[in-house]
């Protein structure tokens, strides 16, 4: 069993907000649309939307299969489906529901492609979700998942050695840190084929809050403060050192996503 706090403690109101705002910077808006056109939603499909988030992926997707075609975007956190609510509110093809992606009440073969971006590195029972991904999928029908291994991250700082402790703590955020390693293995034995993974990178060259890994250090910071004897203080160090190496125009962050593609075998 993990220790990682479960979803539903990890994005309440205040965290759900902040995850929505960094995921409207340019360079997630820039991967989200890579993303979407590996999926490549087709006017009048039935899309499904696991773990919608604040419903970003929804509205887009939503807006790809048009009126005739319906999108349903399935989460566990409230506050997170508050969001998306209020974002898909004027496109009646959306309809949002609170389920948790380990058993989705949906019948067999209800959709025709189906997306989760950032999820299932938070699922524990990763292999019964994958299941029931494969079991709403119709024959042939395409699924896109997006996992991240921060394992991929460099990040510029003055103090490597805080620098590494600061990411290996945040491994323990999720209960798969590590997901991309064997998440085409685990699609291919839940049912799918023809599985291709790419390497979307995340890239910040500036100390620029309007970024990614600007954005995240809010979020990294609260969680790893007082874990593996990393205090507030080193954290507050660790963010000064990302401005003054901003200030140097020494900034560096990179960071993977890895996107898989696979299809329902019929
Ligand atoms: C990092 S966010 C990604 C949101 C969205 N997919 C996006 O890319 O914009 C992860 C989401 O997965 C949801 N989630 C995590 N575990 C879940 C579960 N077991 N069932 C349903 N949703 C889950 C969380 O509540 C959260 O909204």
């Amino acid at each position: 069993m993990s220790t990682a706090p479960s979803a539903t403690e990890q994005f309440d109101d205040q965290a759900s907000k902040r995850l929505e705002s960094i995921y409207l910077t340019p360079d997630v808006v820039e991967q989200r649309e890579k993303v979407l056109a590996l999926l490549a939603p087709r006017v009048g499909e039935h899309a499904l939307d696991i773990g919608c988030g604040p419903g970003l992926t929804t509205e887009s997707l939503a807006l790809a299969v048009g009126a005739g075609g319906h999108v349903l975007g399935v989460d566990i956190a409230e506050p997170m489906l508050a969001i998306a609510k209020q974002r898909c509110a004027s496109l009646p093809q959306v309809s949002l529901g609170m389920a948790d992606v380990t058993a989705l009440p949906y019948e067999d073969a209800r959709f025709d492609c189906a997306l989760a971006s950032q999820v299932y590195e938070y699922v524990e029972q990763i292999d019964t979700a994958l299941k029931e991904l494969a079991r709403v999928i119709k024959p042939g029908g395409r699924a896109v998942l997006v996992d991240t291994d921060w394992e991929s991250a460099v990040w510029a700082s003055h103090d490597d050695v805080r620098m590494r402790k600061i990411l290996e703590t945040w491994n323990e955020h999720i209960p798969h840190p590590q997901l991309p390693r064997s998440l085409k293995r685990r699609m291919e034995q839940a049912g799918f084929i023809k599985v291709r993974v790419e390497v979307v990178p995340l890239l910040n060259l500036a100390y620029d809050p309007q970024t990614y890994s600007v954005g995240m250090m809010d979020m990294l910071g609260s969680f790893v403060a007082g874990r593996r004897s990393l205090s507030a203080d080193d954290v507050a160090a660790w963010k000064e050192d990302a401005r003054a190496i901003g200030a140097e125009n020494n900034y560096f962050f990179s960071l993977n996503r890895y996107v898989f593609t696979g299809e329902r075998a019929v």
